[in-house]
Protein backbone atom coordinates (compact mmCIF):
# COMPACT_ATOMS: atom_id res chain seq x y z
CA UNK A 1 0.00 0.00 0.00
CA UNK A 2 1.24 3.62 -0.52
CA UNK A 3 2.25 6.12 2.20
CA UNK A 4 0.80 9.19 2.71
CA UNK A 5 4.09 10.69 2.04
CA UNK A 6 4.32 9.01 -1.29
CA UNK A 7 1.24 9.32 -1.66
CA UNK A 8 1.72 13.10 -1.85
CA UNK A 9 5.11 12.99 -3.74
CA UNK A 10 2.93 11.43 -6.59
CA UNK A 11 2.20 13.52 -9.62
CA UNK A 12 -0.64 13.53 -12.15
CA UNK A 13 0.34 13.17 -15.41
CA UNK A 14 -0.05 16.49 -17.10
CA UNK A 15 -3.63 16.81 -19.19
CA UNK A 16 -1.77 18.26 -22.38
CA UNK A 17 0.87 15.56 -22.54
CA UNK A 18 -1.91 12.76 -21.99
CA UNK A 19 -4.36 14.57 -24.34
CA UNK A 20 -1.30 15.39 -27.35
CA UNK A 21 0.27 11.20 -27.06
CA UNK A 22 -3.25 9.53 -26.59
CA UNK A 23 -5.36 11.30 -29.21
CA UNK A 24 -8.47 9.76 -29.84
CA UNK A 25 -8.55 7.46 -33.25
CA UNK A 26 -11.33 8.19 -35.37
CA UNK A 27 -12.27 4.99 -37.13
CA UNK A 28 -10.49 4.02 -40.82
CA UNK A 29 -12.70 3.30 -43.48
CA UNK A 30 -14.08 -0.73 -42.98
CA UNK A 31 -12.36 -1.62 -45.97
CA UNK A 32 -8.55 -1.03 -45.27
CA UNK A 33 -6.23 -4.00 -45.22
CA UNK A 34 -4.73 -4.70 -42.55
CA UNK A 35 -0.68 -5.84 -42.62
CA UNK A 36 -0.14 -9.20 -42.58
CA UNK A 37 2.87 -11.00 -44.46
CA UNK A 38 3.16 -14.43 -45.25
CA UNK A 39 3.17 -17.71 -42.88
CA UNK A 40 6.38 -20.21 -43.76
CA UNK A 41 4.21 -22.72 -41.78
CA UNK A 42 2.31 -23.34 -45.05
CA UNK A 43 5.85 -24.43 -47.02
CA UNK A 44 8.03 -22.51 -49.39
CA UNK A 45 5.57 -20.67 -51.70
CA UNK A 46 6.92 -18.10 -53.77
CA UNK A 47 3.64 -17.65 -55.14
CA UNK A 48 2.07 -17.35 -52.47
CA UNK A 49 4.33 -15.26 -50.90
CA UNK A 50 4.27 -12.42 -53.30
CA UNK A 51 0.29 -12.61 -52.76
CA UNK A 52 1.06 -11.84 -49.30
CA UNK A 53 3.60 -9.01 -50.42
CA UNK A 54 0.30 -6.55 -51.25
CA UNK A 55 -0.28 -5.82 -47.51
CA UNK A 56 2.95 -6.56 -46.19
CA UNK A 57 3.92 -3.08 -46.51
CA UNK A 58 6.78 -0.59 -47.77
CA UNK A 59 7.97 -1.84 -51.19
CA UNK A 60 6.57 -4.77 -50.85
CA UNK A 61 3.15 -3.44 -51.08
CA UNK A 62 3.94 -1.24 -54.28
CA UNK A 63 5.09 -4.56 -55.38
CA UNK A 64 1.84 -5.91 -55.32
CA UNK A 65 0.01 -3.02 -56.44
CA UNK A 66 2.58 -3.14 -59.47
CA UNK A 67 1.40 -7.12 -60.40
CA UNK A 68 -1.78 -5.71 -60.22
CA UNK A 69 -1.16 -2.81 -62.75
CA UNK A 70 0.39 -5.01 -65.10
CA UNK A 71 -2.47 -7.68 -64.96
CA UNK A 72 -4.63 -4.62 -65.46
CA UNK A 73 -2.75 -4.37 -69.03
CA UNK A 74 -2.66 -7.76 -69.80
CA UNK A 75 -6.40 -7.96 -68.96
CA UNK A 76 -7.03 -5.30 -71.30
CA UNK A 77 -4.48 -6.53 -74.04
CA UNK A 78 -6.71 -9.47 -74.59
CA UNK A 79 -10.12 -7.68 -75.32
CA UNK A 80 -10.80 -7.71 -79.21
CA UNK A 81 -9.56 -4.93 -81.27
CA UNK A 82 -12.61 -3.72 -83.41
CA UNK A 83 -12.42 -4.75 -86.99
CA UNK A 84 -10.81 -2.31 -89.30
CA UNK A 85 -8.94 -0.11 -86.63
CA UNK A 86 -5.59 0.95 -88.21
CA UNK A 87 -6.10 -0.55 -91.34
CA UNK A 88 -4.38 2.32 -93.19
CA UNK A 89 -1.05 2.40 -90.99
CA UNK A 90 1.46 0.67 -93.64
CA UNK A 91 4.30 0.54 -91.36
CA UNK A 92 4.33 -3.00 -89.86
CA UNK A 93 6.10 -2.24 -86.79
CA UNK A 94 3.74 0.46 -85.43
CA UNK A 95 1.03 -0.89 -86.43
CA UNK A 96 -1.76 -0.77 -83.79
CA UNK A 97 -2.07 -5.04 -82.73
CA UNK A 98 -4.14 -5.27 -79.84
CA UNK A 99 -5.98 -2.77 -77.34
CA UNK A 100 -3.42 -2.20 -75.21
CA UNK A 101 0.32 -0.66 -76.32
CA UNK A 102 2.68 -1.90 -73.84
CA UNK A 103 6.00 0.60 -73.96
CA UNK A 104 9.07 -1.36 -71.83
CA UNK A 105 11.81 0.89 -71.28
CA UNK A 106 14.98 0.13 -69.63
CA UNK A 107 18.46 1.48 -69.03
CA UNK A 108 21.46 -0.45 -70.59
CA UNK A 109 22.65 -1.96 -67.48
CA UNK A 110 19.34 -4.36 -68.09
CA UNK A 111 21.30 -5.64 -71.07
CA UNK A 112 24.48 -5.97 -69.34
CA UNK A 113 22.68 -7.99 -66.07
CA UNK A 114 20.32 -11.38 -66.21
CA UNK A 115 17.47 -9.06 -67.13
CA UNK A 116 18.06 -9.56 -70.59
CA UNK A 117 17.01 -12.76 -70.39
CA UNK A 118 13.47 -11.71 -69.02
CA UNK A 119 13.02 -8.88 -71.37
CA UNK A 120 13.73 -11.22 -74.32
CA UNK A 121 11.69 -13.61 -73.18
CA UNK A 122 8.97 -10.56 -73.52
CA UNK A 123 10.10 -9.87 -77.09
CA UNK A 124 10.08 -13.64 -78.27
CA UNK A 125 6.49 -14.49 -77.48
CA UNK A 126 5.18 -10.45 -78.54
CA UNK A 127 3.93 -9.35 -75.55
CA UNK A 128 5.51 -6.07 -75.42
CA UNK A 129 4.64 -3.92 -78.29
CA UNK A 130 7.48 -1.07 -78.31
CA UNK A 131 11.05 -0.77 -76.91
CA UNK A 132 12.99 2.11 -75.54
CA UNK A 133 16.33 1.35 -74.31
CA UNK A 134 19.90 2.90 -74.09
CA UNK A 135 22.83 2.81 -76.72
CA UNK A 136 24.15 0.16 -74.02
CA UNK A 137 21.34 -1.68 -73.84
CA UNK A 138 21.29 -2.57 -77.77
CA UNK A 139 24.73 -3.04 -78.16
CA UNK A 140 25.36 -5.09 -74.84
CA UNK A 141 22.56 -7.64 -76.27
CA UNK A 142 24.45 -8.18 -79.70
CA UNK A 143 27.69 -8.55 -77.66
CA UNK A 144 26.49 -11.41 -75.60
CA UNK A 145 25.97 -12.84 -78.58
CA UNK A 146 29.81 -12.95 -79.54
CA UNK A 147 31.70 -13.21 -76.23
CA UNK A 148 30.33 -13.70 -72.54
CA UNK A 149 29.78 -10.70 -69.90
CA UNK A 150 31.43 -12.17 -66.34
CA UNK A 151 30.49 -11.84 -62.85
CA UNK A 152 32.94 -9.99 -60.82
CA UNK A 153 32.83 -7.58 -58.10
CA UNK A 154 31.82 -4.46 -57.36
CA UNK A 155 35.29 -3.32 -55.45
CA UNK A 156 37.42 -4.58 -58.05
CA UNK A 157 40.54 -1.87 -58.83
CA UNK A 158 39.85 -0.03 -61.66
CA UNK A 159 43.85 0.55 -62.41
CA UNK A 160 44.49 -2.95 -62.25
CA UNK A 161 40.92 -3.96 -64.47
CA UNK A 162 42.48 -0.81 -67.32
CA UNK A 163 45.99 -2.82 -66.92
CA UNK A 164 44.09 -6.52 -67.66
CA UNK A 165 42.23 -4.53 -70.72
CA UNK A 166 38.80 -5.45 -68.60
CA UNK A 167 35.66 -3.13 -67.77
CA UNK A 168 33.69 -3.16 -65.23
CA UNK A 169 29.96 -2.38 -65.38
CA UNK A 170 28.72 -2.72 -61.41
CA UNK A 171 29.92 -6.12 -60.29
CA UNK A 172 29.99 -7.55 -63.89
CA UNK A 173 33.33 -7.60 -66.07
CA UNK A 174 33.14 -7.46 -69.65
CA UNK A 175 36.88 -7.90 -71.86
CA UNK A 176 37.65 -5.52 -74.03
CA UNK A 177 37.89 -8.26 -76.46
CA UNK A 178 34.35 -8.43 -76.48
CA UNK A 179 34.06 -4.78 -78.31
CA UNK A 180 37.18 -5.80 -80.69
CA UNK A 181 34.92 -8.80 -81.79
CA UNK A 182 31.86 -5.92 -81.99
CA UNK A 183 34.17 -4.08 -84.20
CA UNK A 184 34.60 -6.53 -86.19
CA UNK A 185 30.91 -7.71 -86.74
CA UNK A 186 29.67 -3.75 -87.09
CA UNK A 187 31.85 -2.13 -89.52
CA UNK A 188 30.78 -4.17 -92.51
CA UNK A 189 27.10 -3.98 -91.32
CA UNK A 190 27.71 -0.26 -91.32
CA UNK A 191 29.63 0.07 -94.80
CA UNK A 192 26.74 -2.39 -96.24
CA UNK A 193 24.03 0.64 -94.39
CA UNK A 194 26.28 3.48 -96.13
CA UNK A 195 25.96 1.84 -99.50
CA UNK A 196 22.24 1.34 -99.11
CA UNK A 197 21.78 4.67 -98.28
CA UNK A 198 24.08 6.26 -101.32
CA UNK A 199 22.25 3.86 -103.67
CA UNK A 200 18.66 3.51 -102.66
CA UNK A 201 18.29 6.39 -100.88
CA UNK A 202 17.51 4.36 -97.57
CA UNK A 203 17.29 6.87 -94.51
CA UNK A 204 18.61 5.45 -91.54
CA UNK A 205 17.17 5.68 -88.27
CA UNK A 206 18.26 4.28 -84.94
CA UNK A 207 15.07 1.83 -85.12
CA UNK A 208 15.91 0.75 -88.73
CA UNK A 209 19.76 0.44 -86.87
CA UNK A 210 18.31 -1.92 -84.50
CA UNK A 211 16.11 -4.03 -86.61
CA UNK A 212 19.07 -4.02 -88.84
CA UNK A 213 21.31 -5.27 -86.36
CA UNK A 214 18.63 -8.04 -84.66
CA UNK A 215 18.55 -9.52 -88.44
CA UNK A 216 21.91 -9.45 -88.80
CA UNK A 217 22.79 -11.26 -85.24
CA UNK A 218 20.71 -14.36 -86.46
CA UNK A 219 20.67 -15.96 -82.60
CA UNK A 220 17.89 -16.41 -80.27
CA UNK A 221 19.40 -15.41 -77.14
CA UNK A 222 19.24 -11.65 -78.38
CA UNK A 223 16.71 -9.37 -77.64
CA UNK A 224 16.64 -7.73 -80.61
CA UNK A 225 17.03 -10.88 -82.81
CA UNK A 226 13.13 -10.94 -81.58
CA UNK A 227 12.56 -7.66 -82.16
CA UNK A 228 13.02 -7.73 -85.63
CA UNK A 229 11.44 -10.96 -86.49
CA UNK A 230 7.85 -10.08 -84.25
CA UNK A 231 8.26 -6.39 -85.79
CA UNK A 232 8.64 -4.45 -82.48
CA UNK A 233 10.27 -1.48 -82.63
CA UNK A 234 13.23 -0.43 -80.94
CA UNK A 235 13.75 3.31 -80.29
CA UNK A 236 17.45 4.61 -78.87
CA UNK A 237 17.35 8.42 -79.72
CA UNK A 238 20.78 8.38 -78.24
CA UNK A 239 21.97 5.46 -80.27
CA UNK A 240 25.84 7.36 -80.91
CA UNK A 241 25.90 7.04 -76.77
CA UNK A 242 27.93 4.33 -76.63
CA UNK A 243 30.11 1.25 -78.05
CA UNK A 244 27.85 2.08 -80.97
CA UNK A 245 29.23 5.17 -81.08
CA UNK A 246 32.59 4.53 -80.59
CA UNK A 247 32.28 2.10 -83.70
CA UNK A 248 29.87 5.09 -85.93
CA UNK A 249 33.01 7.32 -84.76
CA UNK A 250 35.70 5.89 -86.27
CA UNK A 251 33.52 4.63 -88.83
CA UNK A 252 33.07 7.83 -89.91
CA UNK A 253 36.83 8.33 -90.40
CA UNK A 254 37.18 4.84 -92.73
CA UNK A 255 34.04 5.42 -94.69
CA UNK A 256 32.35 8.94 -94.19
CA UNK A 257 28.71 9.64 -94.61
CA UNK A 258 26.45 7.78 -93.08
CA UNK A 259 23.48 9.72 -91.61
CA UNK A 260 21.14 8.83 -89.00
CA UNK A 261 17.61 10.52 -88.84
CA UNK A 262 16.25 10.65 -85.24
CA UNK A 263 13.04 12.54 -85.64
CA UNK A 264 11.39 9.53 -88.27
CA UNK A 265 11.97 7.74 -85.28
CA UNK A 266 10.29 10.47 -83.09
CA UNK A 267 7.31 10.72 -85.38
CA UNK A 268 7.08 6.39 -85.48
CA UNK A 269 7.31 6.33 -81.76
CA UNK A 270 4.67 8.96 -80.61
CA UNK A 271 1.93 7.62 -83.21
CA UNK A 272 2.23 4.14 -81.65
CA UNK A 273 0.65 6.49 -78.58
CA UNK A 274 -1.44 8.24 -80.34
CA UNK A 275 -3.26 5.63 -82.30
CA UNK A 276 -3.36 2.61 -79.28
CA UNK A 277 -6.70 2.67 -78.19
CA UNK A 278 -4.59 2.03 -74.44
CA UNK A 279 -1.55 1.67 -73.43
CA UNK A 280 1.22 0.52 -70.40
CA UNK A 281 4.11 2.08 -69.83
CA UNK A 282 6.31 -0.62 -67.87
CA UNK A 283 9.74 1.35 -67.19
CA UNK A 284 12.90 -0.02 -65.67
CA UNK A 285 15.39 2.53 -64.29
CA UNK A 286 15.61 6.41 -65.28
CA UNK A 287 16.76 9.37 -67.68
CA UNK A 288 16.20 9.00 -71.52
CA UNK A 289 14.33 5.63 -71.66
CA UNK A 290 11.66 7.17 -69.11
CA UNK A 291 10.87 10.77 -70.38
CA UNK A 292 10.91 9.13 -73.73
CA UNK A 293 7.66 6.57 -73.49
CA UNK A 294 6.11 9.54 -71.08
CA UNK A 295 6.09 12.14 -73.76
CA UNK A 296 5.09 9.76 -76.57
CA UNK A 297 2.33 9.46 -74.23
CA UNK A 298 1.45 12.93 -73.23
CA UNK A 299 0.71 12.98 -77.30
CA UNK A 300 -2.46 10.82 -76.46
CA UNK A 301 -3.12 13.01 -73.03
CA UNK A 302 -1.75 10.24 -70.65
CA UNK A 303 -0.80 6.75 -70.40
CA UNK A 304 -3.98 4.32 -69.19
CA UNK A 305 -1.13 2.14 -66.72
CA UNK A 306 2.09 2.83 -65.77
CA UNK A 307 4.50 1.17 -63.59
CA UNK A 308 7.83 2.98 -62.87
CA UNK A 309 10.98 0.96 -61.53
CA UNK A 310 13.65 2.45 -60.11
CA UNK A 311 16.01 3.55 -57.29
CA UNK A 312 15.95 7.20 -57.74
CA UNK A 313 14.23 9.81 -55.26
CA UNK A 314 12.60 13.12 -56.21
CA UNK A 315 14.21 15.33 -53.84
CA UNK A 316 16.68 16.49 -56.95
CA UNK A 317 14.06 17.63 -59.04
CA UNK A 318 15.15 14.70 -61.52
CA UNK A 319 13.05 13.44 -64.12
CA UNK A 320 14.73 9.74 -62.86
CA UNK A 321 12.90 9.92 -59.83
CA UNK A 322 9.89 11.92 -60.57
CA UNK A 323 7.13 9.97 -59.16
CA UNK A 324 4.12 9.16 -61.15
CA UNK A 325 1.94 12.17 -59.80
CA UNK A 326 4.64 14.42 -61.54
CA UNK A 327 4.03 12.61 -65.13
CA UNK A 328 0.03 13.26 -64.22
CA UNK A 329 0.95 16.83 -63.61
CA UNK A 330 2.22 17.19 -67.18
CA UNK A 331 -0.23 14.91 -69.01
CA UNK A 332 1.88 11.98 -69.58
CA UNK A 333 0.09 9.93 -67.34
CA UNK A 334 -4.16 10.04 -67.46
CA UNK A 335 -5.74 11.68 -64.59
CA UNK A 336 -8.13 8.65 -63.53
CA UNK A 337 -4.95 6.30 -63.36
CA UNK A 338 -3.45 4.22 -60.76
CA UNK A 339 0.21 4.29 -61.59
CA UNK A 340 2.55 2.49 -59.37
CA UNK A 341 6.41 3.27 -58.25
CA UNK A 342 8.39 0.36 -57.15
CA UNK A 343 11.52 1.93 -55.28
CA UNK A 344 14.28 -0.83 -55.82
CA UNK A 345 16.78 -2.33 -57.39
CA UNK A 346 15.69 -3.55 -60.95
CA UNK A 347 17.89 -6.78 -61.06
CA UNK A 348 16.33 -7.97 -58.08
CA UNK A 349 12.88 -7.05 -58.79
CA UNK A 350 12.25 -7.18 -62.47
CA UNK A 351 11.97 -10.90 -62.93
CA UNK A 352 9.86 -11.61 -60.17
CA UNK A 353 7.82 -9.06 -61.72
CA UNK A 354 7.54 -11.02 -65.16
CA UNK A 355 7.22 -14.18 -63.19
CA UNK A 356 3.73 -13.34 -61.55
CA UNK A 357 2.39 -11.28 -64.58
CA UNK A 358 3.65 -11.68 -68.19
CA UNK A 359 5.00 -15.70 -67.61
CA UNK A 360 2.26 -16.90 -64.89
CA UNK A 361 0.15 -16.13 -67.65
CA UNK A 362 1.85 -17.71 -70.80
CA UNK A 363 2.43 -20.82 -68.70
CA UNK A 364 -1.01 -21.04 -67.69
CA UNK A 365 -2.36 -20.64 -70.95
CA UNK A 366 0.32 -23.09 -72.59
CA UNK A 367 -0.70 -25.82 -69.87
CA UNK A 368 -4.99 -24.50 -70.72
CA UNK A 369 -5.14 -23.95 -74.51
N1 LIG B 1 26.00 -0.91 -69.39
C1 LIG B 1 25.81 0.38 -69.29
O1 LIG B 1 25.29 0.83 -68.27
C2 LIG B 1 26.17 1.30 -70.47
C3 LIG B 1 26.97 0.80 -71.52
C4 LIG B 1 27.26 1.64 -72.58
C5 LIG B 1 26.76 2.93 -72.65
N2 LIG B 1 25.98 3.38 -71.61
C6 LIG B 1 25.39 4.73 -71.77
O2 LIG B 1 25.33 5.47 -70.56
C7 LIG B 1 24.26 6.43 -70.67
C8 LIG B 1 23.47 6.42 -69.38
O3 LIG B 1 22.85 5.14 -69.17
P1 LIG B 1 21.27 4.96 -69.06
O4 LIG B 1 20.55 6.18 -69.58
O5 LIG B 1 20.95 3.66 -69.66
O6 LIG B 1 20.95 4.84 -67.55
P2 LIG B 1 21.76 5.17 -66.20
O7 LIG B 1 22.66 4.03 -65.94
O8 LIG B 1 22.34 6.55 -66.26
O9 LIG B 1 20.58 5.12 -65.13
C9 LIG B 1 19.56 6.14 -65.09
C10 LIG B 1 18.79 6.00 -63.79
O10 LIG B 1 18.06 4.78 -63.81
C11 LIG B 1 17.96 4.23 -62.50
N3 LIG B 1 18.55 2.89 -62.50
C12 LIG B 1 19.65 2.49 -63.17
N4 LIG B 1 19.92 1.21 -62.89
C13 LIG B 1 18.96 0.78 -62.05
C14 LIG B 1 18.70 -0.46 -61.41
N5 LIG B 1 19.51 -1.52 -61.54
N6 LIG B 1 17.60 -0.55 -60.61
C15 LIG B 1 16.78 0.51 -60.44
N7 LIG B 1 17.00 1.72 -60.99
C16 LIG B 1 18.07 1.86 -61.79
C17 LIG B 1 18.77 5.15 -61.58
O11 LIG B 1 17.87 6.04 -60.98
C18 LIG B 1 19.67 5.90 -62.54
O12 LIG B 1 20.01 7.18 -62.08
C19 LIG B 1 23.39 5.98 -71.88
O13 LIG B 1 23.55 6.88 -72.97
C20 LIG B 1 23.95 4.60 -72.23
O14 LIG B 1 23.88 4.28 -73.61
C21 LIG B 1 25.68 2.59 -70.55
Amino acid sequence: MMSEEEGKNREEIPECSKTAVLVESRPLPEDTPQVKGYDFNRGVDYHELFGTYKHSGFQATNFGLAVEEINKMLDEREKPLGEGQDEYEEDEFIRRKNSCTIFLGYTSNMASCGVRESIRFLVQHKMVDCIVATAGGVEEDIIKCLGPTYIGKFELEGKELRDRGINRIGNLLVPNTNYCLFEDWLMPKLDAMLKEQEEKGIVWSPSKIIQRLGEEINNPESIYYWAAKNKIPVFSPALTDGSLGDMMYFHSFKNPGLIVDILSDLRRLNTMAVKAVSTGMIIIGGGLIKHHICNANLMRNGANFSVFLNTASEFDGSDSGARPDEAISWGKIRKDANPVKIYAEASLVFPLLVGETFARRFHQRASNP
